[in-house]
């Protein structure tokens, strides 16, 4: 039995009580981005901007915050379920960190996958699975689920998931993304 509302990792790890610096919310249709792809790279660049001009980031940083938008909208995008649901992207700077909270709406087959593939990456040697990962590309085709795996190893980032039954078949994701900004 599919559990009606269960959190992993560090969800909540900053309260939605404290106060943020900076704060952008953007409401997306996921058809708007399937229907144009390059609309996530623009999505993800104006956020980085938004953040980047105010706080006056570098542009490590800023690239971080893109690479990081970019990959959670496209998810959210690609996993959406009905295609015509909404994805709400909420931002929030703090001082030492952005926090990216981006919430889709998913069948129950595909909230069982997400589950599996967090519990996996959670619990895996992440170097390792990266590796693995890249050596079964070689024997095939298919170039997907590297996603995760990349953000965790490259950047200075921590993640919260939750997942909640809205209805038999529908299903609410959150996902946060807490980012450390490190300006040299
Ligand atoms: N927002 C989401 N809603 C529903 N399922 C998701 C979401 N994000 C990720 N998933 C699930 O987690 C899996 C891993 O995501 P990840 O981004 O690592 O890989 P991917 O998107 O499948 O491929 P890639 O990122 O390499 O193009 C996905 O295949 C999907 O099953
Ligand atoms: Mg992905």
């Amino acid at each position: 039995m599919i559990a009606e509302i269960i959190q992993y990792s560090d969800f909540k790890m900053i309260p939605d009580i404290l106060p943020p610096e900076s704060h952008l919310f953007l409401r997306l249709q996921p058809i708007d981005m399937m229907s144009q792809w390059k609309r996530i790279g623009m999505v993800s660049d104006f956020t980085a901007e938004f953040f980047g001009q105010h706080q006056n980031l570098g542009n490590l940083t800023k690239n971080s915050v893109s690479t990081v938008v970019n990959e959670l909208v496209e998810n959210a995008a690609k996993f959406a379920k009905p295609r015509n649901g909404l994805i709400d992207l909420d931002l929030k700077f703090y001082s030492s960190l952005i926090k990216i909270e981006v919430r889709n709406i998913v069948s129950e087959r595909m909230r069982g996958n997400f589950e599996m593939h967090i519990k996996r990456v959670l619990t895996g040697d992440i170097e390792k699975m990266y590796f693995d990962h890249l050596e079964s590309l070689v024997s095939k085709a298919d170039t997907s689920g590297i996603g995760y795996l990349l953000m965790y190893k490259d950047y200075p980032i921590r993640f919260g998931f939750q997942f909640k039954r809205l209805e038999s078949d529908k299903h609410e994701v959150t996902v946060e993304a807490y980012l450390n900004i490190i300006e040299h």
